[in-house]
């Protein structure tokens, strides 16, 4: 597919303006641009390689002159309208966990399972949740090398995923509080500001988060590990952006510090970080705006045999998601031989 005309929905967002600047920075080789958003946006201009493009109400009818979309406007909109989008023989980058788990939409890391994201039936190739993906640039090299068997993570997730509302909670409680105001709770059901809040995204029945659920079902799905056992807990932390985890990795094969370290030379998009006698380990403020992720504090587990503790960083807003996407597009672009 050369030169794609491209769409973004949900192209005023927070993920659809860093998918923007991704296209714009990677010298994304498309013939036109078309940027959807709801119809409070329509009319607004936005700047894309100096030119001015004006934003325009997503309809059903959006993507006859479309080959490839990039869906970031939250599940509903993507279930209402990515189907129309796929009807049209436009092939959809669905930033929303609406498809992810279906047999027929392939979930697809660039860095882990390229090919999948040429078997598209249905014209719809998911994009990751964020917590997923950074998580799997640390996990992904080291399961080549020596077989991943169960995962134990702890994830540190910065309220920028809450989008611009769980920014201005976080400054709006820091401002109160420094100033001896009461603090006001309208985002999350706590205190963020000087506090962790165990819980992102609502609930399920078996005392699970739906974030920690999909970071149980999507590594297995993307690594094609169907037996894969995932463990996680899911913390929204008082940091701007960039999402960290802590997990324990336990491997089918022996494994080694060392060898470890070795694995992650030469993998794109994976930084090694680690080198702790000289106070070197990534912390969130190292991934933010950038595109690679980091891992560091690696270490043999006290408790579990063939098992890893390590760190991971990375930016959510890019490589959690925008990034990601765009990634997917130049596949396609490339071609299954690119
Ligand atoms: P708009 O800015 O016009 O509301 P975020 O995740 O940062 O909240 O961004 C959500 C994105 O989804 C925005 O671009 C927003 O557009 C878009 N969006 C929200 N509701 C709709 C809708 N009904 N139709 C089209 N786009 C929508």
């Amino acid at each position: 597919m050369k030169n794609p005309r491209i769409a973004i929905v949900g192209a005023t967002g927070a993920v659809g303006v860093e998918i923007l600047s991704c296209l714009e920075t990677r010298n994304f080789p498309l013939s036109s641009l078309k940027l959807l958003a709801s119809k409070r946006s329509a009319g607004k201009q936005v700047s894309f390689r100096g030119e001015m493009i004006t934003v325009e109400e997503l309809t059903k009818d959006s993507f006859g002159d479309v080959d490839i979309a990039l869906f970031s406007a939250g599940g509903d909109i993507s279930i209402e309208y990515a189907p129309a989008a796929a009807d049209a023989g436009c092939v959809v980058i669905d930033n929303s966990s609406a498809f992810r788990q279906d047999a027929d939409v392939p979930l697809v890391v660039p860095e882990i399972n390229p090919e999948a994201a040429f078997n598209h039936p249905r014209n719809i190739i998911a994009n990751p949740n964020c917590t997923t993906i950074i998580t799997l640039m640390a996990l992904y090299p080291l399961h080549k090398q020596f077989g991943l068997k169960m995962v134990l993570a702890s994830s540190y997730q910065a309220v920028s995923g809450s989008g611009q509302q769980g920014i201005i909670e976080l400054e709006n409680q820091v401002r109160s509080i420094v100033n001896g105001h009461p603090v006001a709770c309208t985002t999350y059901p706590r205190q963020i500001a000087f506090n962790l809040i165990p819980q992102i995204d609502k609930f399920s029945d078996c005392g699970y988060t739906k974030e920690e659920l999909k970071m149980c079902v999507e590594g297995r799905k993307i690594m094609g590990l169907p037996t894969l056992s995932v463990s996680c807990t899911c913390v929204r932390v008082p940091v701007y952006r960039s999402h960290a985890i802590s997990c324990i990795a336990q491997f089918e094969h022996p494994i080694d510090v060392e060898r470890a370290r070795a694995a992650f030379a030469g993998m794109p998009g994976i930084e090694l970080m680690d080198d702790p006698e000289n106070g070197i380990w990534p912390t969130p403020l190292d991934s933010t705006n950038g595109d690679d992720c980091y891992v560091g504090r690696i270490r043999k587990d006290q408790a579990i045999d063939n098992a890893l503790n390590l760190w991971v960083v990375g930016d959510q807003v890019r490589k959690g998601a925008a990034l990601n996407a765009v990634q997917i597009a130049e596949l396609l672009v490339q071609g299954q031989q690119g």
